[in-house]
């Protein structure tokens, strides 16, 4: 990532030290991005340089995770792109359950504080899928994960999810705060997996990986999207964020099927 004309070699050093103290790999994002968003931090503390700011976060646990939170953005809601979820429930879902009889698995990539997840989980409790059909939820973060665990979400994950979904699937906790009904928090199951160095569950017949890849360079991304369809089935389906269009489907063994679902080319 940081082959690039001219690298700050303080800025190289400094993203040695994050892989090696923080445990966190950036050599796959955007490098542009990741200096800009640590540029701002250093601003913001009035730090002189990569050396002290690294110092600084390593003494301050709460610094340590403004910084992790500002490379990985965690934002999300429930039905983010409501007219794709209902895509999803009427035609989508329906077909894999078809083809599988109904014991679908479905993988949220990068499903930050789990309302994509829930999502999907809910969905399948309306589409009444068997017990057995469930979702793997993963992101790089332990802190959103241990909030998505939870399941309690306040109105701001709300502004997508219509009143009745609200009221069949959550349960009231205080004026603005819900919890996810067991019902569906049964069907998913979530776990720390880094998607640029983790090995890949086989056999999926969905895979959502959305509002991730952004940040990601040109390479890391098709890399990614390869080794995402080696993990589906053949006839399986990725669907990924609203402006995350795949240019190379084809050579990726994809069909389109509508913009932003892609699936597996091949006989079911
Ligand atoms: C903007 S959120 C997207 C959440 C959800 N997919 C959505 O679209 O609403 C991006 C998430 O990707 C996660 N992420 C970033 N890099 C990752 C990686 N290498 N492996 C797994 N998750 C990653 C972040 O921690 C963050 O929670």
């Amino acid at each position: 990532m940081f082959d690039q004309e001219n690298p700050d070699p303080q800025f190289v050093w400094f993203i040695a030290e994050v892989k090696k103290r923080l445990n966190l790999d950036l050599s796959g994002y955007k490098p542009h991005r990741v200096k800009r968003r640590t540029d701002m931090l250093l601003r913001k503390y009035n730090v002189a340089s990569y050396q002290d700011f690294m110092k600084m976060i390593m003494s301050d646990e709460k610094k340590k995770e403004e910084y992790l939170d500002k490379m990985t953005i965690n934002v999300t809601e429930f039905f983010r792109n409501p007219e794709k979820w209902e895509a999803i429930k009427k035609t989508h879902l329906p077909g894999l359950m078809k083809q599988n009889g109904g014991k679908v698995k479905i993988w949220s990539a990068g499903c930050s504080s789990g309302e994509e997840p829930y999502s999907m989980g809910i969905l399948l409790e309306e589409l009444k899928a068997p017990f057995s059909a469930g979702i793997l939820a993963t992101d790089i973060d332990t802190g959103v994960l241990a909030k998505a665990k939870t399941g309690i979400y306040d109105e701001r994950s709300f502004v997508s999810t219509s009143d009745e979904v609200l009221k069949r699937y959550f349960k009231k906790i205080d004026e603005d705060t819900y919890e996810v009904q067991p019902s569906v928090k049964n069907r998913v199951q979530f776990r720390k997996h880094n998607m640029l160095q983790d090995p890949f569950e086989k056999n999926l017949d969905m895979i959502v990986c959305r509002n991730v890849v952004i940040y990601f360079e040109a390479e890391t991304k098709t890399l990614l999207y390869k080794n995402f369809v080696d993990a589906l089935r053949v006839g399986g389906i990725l669907f990924v964020g609203s402006t995350e269009r795949i240019f190379n489907y084809r050579s990726l063994n994809l069909k389109v099927i509508e913009p932003f679902f892609y699936q597996k080319e091949g006989s079911v």
